[in-house]
């Protein structure tokens, strides 16, 4: 019997990287993203589709493109968006799928899924009402390529919601963001009494082997950020008309990737319950003060997230 050759991803090209990665990142995606099935994830993927689609629209059959462990989809169908529509999924991620069914069941939902590459998708033309994703088209070689396939398979008259995409200045305010808050956190718990806060391998940056490799694909999976126009511009191009795209959360992403960052690095249960409610609670009144004053006064492409809708003309 021969040993098991070790994980060389530097042979892979980027699409085996993606799948790699994701079907590692899987079991861990949805607590490394506090992602969950309650009111409070329900409440913001609805809130992400109503933004451009008005309630009274119905849908039969609903595909998510990139659907890792089902965030978008799953939680959109628990909110009454997809009410009697089929619900589809497909990702290039195996092991996301997987995870993504599970929920779907534990929620008593049945959600068909297709492994497949978004630039390529694995389905008929003509065949869905509403296409949607969510943090995905970033991961695409070529993104444009993607909103063209998602133009395909939908039939005539349908919508393409794509929320979650990074934008280009929203993303570098969010890095410098990260840096300081993990620097501020690592000065923090240099003090003797605070230093159990820290997890170990924020300390040594250790681990090994086949988990490190996959590990390290992290800071290769992002490859892109977009300016908003450029998005809207690859709607039109793929054939989609009333192309809109809206930014949304600045301040309220500062607070959240700073959060990211701190719970990343901090010893598991470390800053519990408080600390988690606290956090929340920051984030929805500083979604309040972005929606409700900042949007009116700050140009859209310093917001953090777009979301983009079209629909295939008649
Ligand atoms: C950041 S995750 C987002 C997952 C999910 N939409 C969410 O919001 O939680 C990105 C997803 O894109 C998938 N992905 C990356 N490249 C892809 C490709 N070429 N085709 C389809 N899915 C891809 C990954 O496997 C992963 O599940």
């Amino acid at each position: 019997m021969s040993a098991a050759q070790p994980l060389d991803t530097e042979q892979m090209d980027i699409k085996a990287k993606q799948a790699a990665y994701h079907d590692w990142e899987a079991q861990n995606y949805e607590t490394k993203f506090s992602i969950s099935y309650d009111q409070r994830c329900i409440d913001y993927a609805r809130d992400r589709f109503r933004k451009v689609v008005p309630e009274g629209e119905t849908f039969d059959r609903v595909l998510e493109v990139g659907a890792g462990t089902g965030f978008f989809l799953v939680n959109l169908a628990l909110a009454g968006c997809f009410d009697g529509a089929e619900l589809h999924a497909s990702d290039i991620s195996e092991g996301m799928l997987t995870v993504c069914k599970r929920n779907a069941e534990e929620h008593g939902l049945e959600v068909s899924t297709e492994q497949g590459d978004a630039e390529a998708l694995p389905y008929d033309d003509d065949t869905f009402d509403v296409v949607i994703g969510h943090a995905f088209i970033h991961h695409l070689p070529v993104p444009g390529k993607a909103v063209q396939e998602m133009y395909r398979v939908l039939r005539p008259g349908g919508i393409v919601v794509i929320a979650g995409e990074p934008t280009e200045l929203g993303d570098r305010i969010a890095t410098v963001v990260k840096r300081s808050s993990y620097k501020a956190f690592m000065a923090v718990t240099a003090l003797p009494s605070l230093r159990r806060f820290r997890k170990v391998d924020a300390e040594t940056g250790e681990t090994g082997g086949e988990e490190a490799a996959l590990a390290a694909l992290e800071h290769e999976v992002d490859l892109h950020t977009f300016r908003p126009q450029d998005v809207e511009h690859m709607a039109d191009i793929a054939g989609f008309t009333d192309v809109r795209v809206v930014t949304e959360e600045l301040t309220a992403n500062w607070a959240g990737w700073a959060a990211r960052t701190i719970e990343g690095s901090a010893a598991p249960g470390a800053l519990g319950y408080r600390w988690a409610m606290g956090a929340f609670r920051t984030y929805l009144a500083l979604t309040a003060l972005d929606e409700n004053v900042l949007q009116r006064i700050v140009p859209r492409g310093l917001f953090y997230n777009l979301i983009l809708f079209g629909r295939k003309p008649v």
